[in-house]
């Protein structure tokens, strides 16, 4: 069943290439230039949107709300489930209400779904298990078509729901004005190569294995990046965290001087997840000040960006070169990778880490 992997978790992160080509293949036309949604997925009037969830299905809609607001120019609002649920939260008939869950039974997320039901104008589910009560419940279900993700640890599920919000985003341009057909079609032509470097991403294994093998003596690990980067770190401490125990957090580069700079010193690893996007420079100048204080940079850039901001790193992890909304995704897997072997190298029970359960269905 493993496929011939030591873990769950390792086949399906090894197995997002092939998922995420399925979900493009879904939700593309067949000359794969335009989009395929149903007729439903009209945002033409919406005036704000909420996204709701747990967990890492929470992180991506947090990377989301970056593309629906620059992509479509569309106020977009990201809660945690459980908080959602018993707050007053302010909803309207002009508002659409995205849930967005691997399992589809997660308790706060389902019970936030119920809450919006009559308030909004659509309720949204995007699931990874077409059966489950929030694909039943909601206005319409969008599928990310992941196949089955065994690890507790959510990989492939992480990935294919940032590309199907990706995808509504796209068309939430489309549809506001923002984005015209050749515009779409760059993006798309752009998430069509995503595939490949994914392939390329998950071929970093090797490398990432080494120097987990040090990771793993950490005490405390952070992650920081800008933009769509910074739910990237968080995604990348918690991966960490839930699977091998060690602690990690992630933050916007830019909070760093106002707290957890105190923390570093030349015990604590600290993973910048740095793109050249047009916030390079500036996360370049923190990871600096994160040096300047010993502390152990693991820069994830591109060659040209290890090749200007590289000297000095305990180490650089080169990624293909991607246009911006295609780096969220991409560094999902080396973050995964190095979870993964962090967690592998310690000991550890991957695929079921103590105290957590795959699906969360109490509260
Ligand atoms: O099934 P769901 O996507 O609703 O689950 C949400 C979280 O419980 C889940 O993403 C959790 O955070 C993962 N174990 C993280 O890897």
């Amino acid at each position: 069943e493993k496929g011939g992997y030591r873990h769950f978790m390792m086949k399906e992160i090894a197995e997002q290439p092939v998922v995420l080509a399925d979900a493009l293949r879904h939700y593309l036309s067949a000359d794969r230039s335009g989009l395929r949604l149903p007729d439903e997925v009209d945002f033409t009037g919406v005036s704000r949107l909420v996204l709701v969830a747990c967990g890492t299905a929470n992180i991506a809609c947090q990377v989301a709300k970056y593309w629906f607001e620059q992509l479509a120019g569309l106020p977009c609002d990201v809660d945690i489930a459980s908080e959602f649920r018993y707050r007053d939260p302010v909803l309207d008939s002009a508002s659409w209400a995205v849930f967005v869950s691997q399992s589809g039974e997660t308790a706060d997320t389902l019970a936030a779904l119920r809450h919006a039901q009559d308030k909004v104008a659509r309720t949204l589910a995007v699931v990874n298990v077409p059966t489950s009560s929030m694909a039943r419940e909601a206005g319409l279900a969008l599928p990310i078509l992941a196949g089955i993700e065994v690890g507790v640890a959510s990989t492939k599920a992480f990935t294919n729901q940032l590309l199907v919000l990706a995808l509504l985003a796209l068309k939430a341009g489309m549809d506001r004005g923002r984005l015209d057909a050749a515009a779409v079609a760059e993006h798309l032509a752009s998430l069509n190569s995503l595939p490949g470097l994914m392939n390329h991403a998950v071929g970093l294994d090797d490398e990432i294995r080494v120097l987990a093998n040090d990771l793993a003596k950490a005490q405390d690990v952070l992650f920081m990046g800008r933009g769509p980067m910074y739910p990237l770190a968080l995604e990348g401490a918690l991966k960490l965290k839930e699977i091998s125990y060690i602690h990690a957090e992630g933050y916007a580069s830019g909070e760093l001087k106002h707290g957890p700079i105190a923390l570093i010193d030349a015990n604590v690893p600290v993973v910048v997840l740095a793109p050249r996007d047009a916030l390079f420079e500036k996360t370049v100048s923190n990871m600096q000040e994160v040096m300047a204080r010993h502390g152990k940079v693991v820069l994830l850039s591109d060659r040209a960006g290890l090749a200007q901001a590289g000297d000095g790193v305990w180490s650089g992890l080169a990624m293909p070169e991607v246009p911006a909304l295609l780096a969220p995704i991409l560094y999902a897997v080396p973050a995964q990778l190095l979870a993964y072997h962090t967690a592998v190298a310690k000991g550890t029970d991957v695929d079921q880490p103590r105290n957590l359960a795959k699906s969360v269905t109490v509260e």
